[in-house]
C-alpha cells in the first residue's frame, strides 16, 4: 500500500517557489543573483495596522473565534463592498479565511465533485489548476495570449462552457500578465456567462487596487447583477495593504455556499488569526491614502521594467493595466544560442540560462500555462529593476 495519496500525486509544488529556493541555493553560494520572483510589496505593513495588532494583542484578541471571521470584520468588508464596488452583502454572506488562498480553496472543495470542470484563462496564477485537482476536480485552461492583451475572448469562453462546467475563474488584474478587463471586455464575458445559469463565476479581486493610468477597476457582480446569485467576489488584505505574511482573505457571495465554505475551514484550520482579523479591520476601516500612494510607486515601476525589457533584443513587453508584474513575449530568443552555449529552447531553459549567466531570477512562462514568456515581479527597488532589466538586456544582445 503506497503511504503518499494519489490526491498528492495528481499536484505538483508551485513553480514560484521553487525558483525563489534556487535563487537562495546560488545565493548561499556567495553568487550574485538579484530575485524577480516575488509575489509581494517589498515595503511594510501601514503603521495603523501594526499597532491595532498590537493592541488586539494587549486586549487579550488571542482566543478562538468565530470559524469565518470575527462580527466586527465582516461588518468592515460589508461596508468595503458597498463602497468600492457597489455590492451589497450581509454579514451572512461574508466568510473570512487565512489567506485569499484558503478562501479560492474552501470554495472549490465545497462545490467539485469528480468530472466538475473549471474553466481557467492562461497563463494563471500558477494555484488554481492545482486547487481544482485537489478538490477533485478537473482544470480547464482557455488561452488568452499576447495577440488579445492576455484577456479571455467571449468567444473563447462560450466554445469552452460545457453542460459539466461548475466554475469560471475570473482574476482581474491578473497574476501573471497584470492584465486588467475593462467594463466593456468584462461584458462581454458576463453576456456569455448569463446565457449559461448552471455556471458559477469565482472572481479573485487580489490585485483590485492596484490598478493604473485612471484604469476603472469592476468586478463581475458588479457590471452584470445578474450574476450575483451565482458569484463569490474573493479578495483580501494581503497585496492591497502589504500583508501576506498576515494571512487574510475574504470572500462575499450567496449565504449557502458561504455556510458550505465555513464547514470545510471549521474541520481543518477553524478561525484565521483573531491578532490579524484585528489588523485586517484596521486597514479596511482606517485611513485609505496608503493605497494610492502604493499605486503611485507601482505605476512608475511598471513604466521604468516595460520600457527597459522592450530595449532587449528578441523581447516584446505588453504595459499592463494593474498588478506589479509584467509578462514578456521571448519568441524572438527562441532557437538561438546564449553567450555560454546553451540552446534556448524553450523559456524554462530561457529562465535557466539566465539565472546562471547574468543571476537574474525570472518564474519561466510554462509554469502558467503559456509561453514562450516569462514573468517578473516589478514589487522591488527602482536601482534592482535597473540592474537586472540591463543584465536581461545584455543575456538578450548575447544570444546569436
Ligand atoms: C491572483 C492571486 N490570488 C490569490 C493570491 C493569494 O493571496 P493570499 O496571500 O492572501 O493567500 C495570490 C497571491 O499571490 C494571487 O496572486
Amino acid at each position: 500500500m503506497a503511504f503518499l495519496s494519489d490526491t498528492l500525486a495528481r499536484v505538483k509544488p508551485s513553480p514560484t517557489i521553487a525558483v525563489t529556493n534556487k535563487a537562495n541555493e546560488l545565493k548561499a553560494e556567495g553568487r550574485d543573483v538579484i530575485g524577480l520572483g516575488a509575489g509581494e510589496p517589498d515595503f511594510d505593513t501601514p503603521q495603523n495596522v501594526k499597532d491595532a495588532a498590537k493592541r488586539a494583542i494587549d486586549a487579550g484578541k488571542t482566543k478562538y473565534t468565530a470559524v469565518d471571521g470575527i462580527p466586527e470584520l465582516k461588518k468592515a468588508i460589508c461596508a468595503k463592498f458597498e463602497r468600492e464596488n457597489g455590492l451589497s452583502y450581509k454579514p451572512n454572506q461574508i466568510s473570512v479565511g487565512t489567506g485569499g488562498k484558503q478562501i479560492l480553496y474552501n470554495a472549490l472543495m465545497a462545490t467539485l465533485n469528480p468530472g466538475d470542470e473549471v474553466i481557467i484563462p492562461a497563463p494563471y496564477w500558477v494555484s488554481y489548476p492545482d486547487m481544482v485537482l485537489l478538490a477533485g476536480g478537473t482544470p480547464v485552461p482557455v488561452v488568452a495570449g499576447i495577440e488579445t492583451n492576455f484577456k479571455l475572448t467571449a468567444e473563447a469562453l462560450d466554445a469552452a462552457i460545457t453542460p459539466k462546467t461548475k466554475w469560471f475563474i475570473f482574476n482581474s488584474p491578473s497574476n501573471p500578465t497584470g492584465a486588467g478587463y475593462t467594463r466593456d471586455e468584462l461584458k462581454a464575458l458576463t453576456d456569455v456567462l448569463m446565457k449559461h445559469p448552471h455556471v458559477w463565476v469565482m472572481s479573485d479581486d487580489m490585485y483590485e487596487h492596484l490598478v493604473f493610468d485612471d484604469f476603472e477597476f469592476c468586478t463581475p457582480a458588479q457590471v452584470e447583477p445578474g450574476l450575483y446569485d451565482r458569484t463569490l467576489t474573493c479578495n483580501g488584505v494581503s497585496k492591497a495593504y502589504a500583508m501576506t505574511g498576515w494571512r487574510i482573505g475574504y470572500a462575499a457571495g450567496p449565504a449557502a455556499l458561504i455556510k458550505a465554505m465555513g464547514t470545510i475551514q471549521s474541520q481543518s484550520t477553524s478561525n484565521p488569526c483573531s491578532i490579524s482579523q484585528y489588523a485586517a479591520l484596521e486597514g479596511l476601516t482606517g485611513p485609505q491614502d496608503f493605497l494610492e500612494g502604493n499605486k503611485a510607486l507601482f505605476q512608475r515601476r511598471r513604466d521604468l521594467v516595460v520600457a527597459l525589457l522592450n530595449e532587449a533584443e528578441g523581447i516584446v513587453c505588453p504595459k499592463p493595466e494593474g498588478a506589479f508584474y509584467v509578462y514578456p513575449d521571448i519568441s524572438g530568443c527562441i532557437g538561438k544560442t546564449s553567450a555560454k552555449g546553451t540552446v534556448i529552447s524553450d523559456d524554462e531553459t530561457f529562465a535557466n540560462a539566465l539565472l546562471e549567466e547574468e543571476g537574474v531570477a525570472v518564474v519561466f512562462g510554462a509554469a502558467f500555462g503559456l509561453s514562450p514568456n516569462f514573468r517578473v515581479s516589478y514589487a522591488t527597488s527602482d536601482e534592482v529593476l535597473k540592474e537586472a532589466c540591463g543584465r536581461i538586456q545584455r543575456f538578450c544582445k548575447g544570444l546569436v
